[in-house]
């Protein structure tokens, strides 16, 4: 089984960290206090620690982003590379997209994340749920869901073929005869497609895995099929076993058809985990940091899970059934209506969960010893 932290639960610590007690507030940006934490689940032997990223502060009325850690936030390259020097055998997987930045700097980002941490780097592929973003790459409209596809498939394939750009062998570096390279093993990629022109080949010697551990979370229609063409690992957020299993099965389906050996993509369902000395112990700790969630910054994250404004909903009656489409993340946006669908939840209290809407929102452990 592959267990992979997100930096979400430290995020969790964060939000609620000003009331309480013994919690960071601060724990997503400091440094001393991440170092120790992933060192901390390298030692439990987590397989892979995962720094997400959106490109933009989130967009959210100001009463909510006062309240929110996301205002900062270590950029993903910088802050692995620095862990990397602190551990030894965790991955470490970043969020890199495919939208707002070029293959050529992704490519090259990862190599060097991989030589490194000695072959521990893992890409995180998306294609940007956060529509604020376009606004800080010059584009006053965030790209269309399937063009943003599109591109991303592509996008895959200019990426793993910069990575081939050198044979493993390429870098003789032979002192007596003055040669640091056999250009016979040095390919030139010269990709010319719908939407990326790269010629390469990349300024970086092979990744010492090869290709970086591909990962994928998008779970729309196209989100699906990109994971079947190319992960490795997928990550979700399945509300219950029966969407778990259909899920598993859709993606594992559709790499079959693609030419892929089903057995070659892990499935790697989301669960916030809360610990207590009972069931109903845990609870209660979970209803407690439920409570601790501000109602400003709940409405917030629900608007932007559903992609459309939510401030102006009635907060004690069931969310309105005639929503706009939304260009933004469309796994996000129907995880929460089958949500308040099934629970028959009002506004304010689908709001109220404070764990991202991606995530399960139930949490039982119970204490075996
Ligand atoms: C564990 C996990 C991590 C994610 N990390 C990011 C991220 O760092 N940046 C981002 O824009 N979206 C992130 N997402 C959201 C998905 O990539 C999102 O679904 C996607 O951006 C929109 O694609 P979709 O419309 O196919 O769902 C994450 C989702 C999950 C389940």
């Amino acid at each position: 089984m592959a267990v992979t932290c997100r930096l979400q639960c430290l995020l969790t610590e964060t939000t609620t960290g000003q009331q309480r007690e013994g919690s960071y507030p601060d724990a997503n940006f400091n440094l001393a206090h991440l170092k120790s934490f992933i060192q901390k689940l390298e030692a439990a032997k987590f397989d892979a620690f995962f720094m997400a990223d959106h490109l933009a502060v989130l967009n959210m009325p100001t009463e909510a982003l006062k309240r929110s850690h996301t205002t900062t936030s270590f950029e993903p390259f910088t802050l692995l590379s620095a862990l990397s020097q602190v551990t030894e055998r965790i991955g470490l997987a970043a969020t890199a997209s495919t939208t707002y930045d070029e293959p050529y700097h992704i490519a090259r980002r990862f190599a060097s994340l991989d030589h490194l941490s000695n072959g521990r780097a893992a890409w995180n592929i998306v294609t940007t749920g956060n529509p604020e973003s376009s606004k800080n790459f010059g584009q006053e409209e965030h790209m269309q869901h399937n063009d943003r596809y599109k591109r991303a498939r592509e996008f895959y394939d200019v990426v793993t073929g910069l990575w081939d750009s050198f044979a493993d062998d390429a870098f003789v570096r032979d002192q007596e005869s003055g040669t640091y390279l056999d250009p016979d093993k040095m390919h030139v990629l010269n990709h010319s497609g719908d939407e990326l022109k790269v010629r390469g080949p990349l300024n970086i010697a092979r990744p010492v895995q090869g290709w970086p551990v591909i990962v994928q979370a998008g779970q729309s229609e196209p989100g699906r099929q990109l994971a079947a063409e190319t992960a490795e690992m997928v990550f979700c957020s399945p509300k219950d076993l029966k969407s778990a299993k259909e899920l598993y099965a859709d993606i594992k389906g559709r790499a079959a058809a693609a030419g892929r050996n089903r057995d070659h993509i892990r499935i790697l369902p989301a669960g916030m985990i809360i610990i207590g000395d009972s069931a109903e112990d845990a609870q209660a700790k979970r209803l407690k940091l439920d409570s601790l969630v501000h109602y400003d910054s709940a409405i917030s994250s629900l608007s932007i899970a559903l992609g459309t404004d939510a401030s102006g909903f009635d907060p004690d009656a069931p969310l309105p059934i005639d929503l706009p489409p939304t260009n933004a993340s469309h796994t996000a946006r129907a995880s929460v209506l089958r949500l308040a669908e099934e629970e028959q939840l009002t506004v304010r209290q689908l709001a109220q969960r404070p764990a991202s809407p991606n995530f399960p929102i139930s949490s039982k452990v119970k204490n075996q010893t």
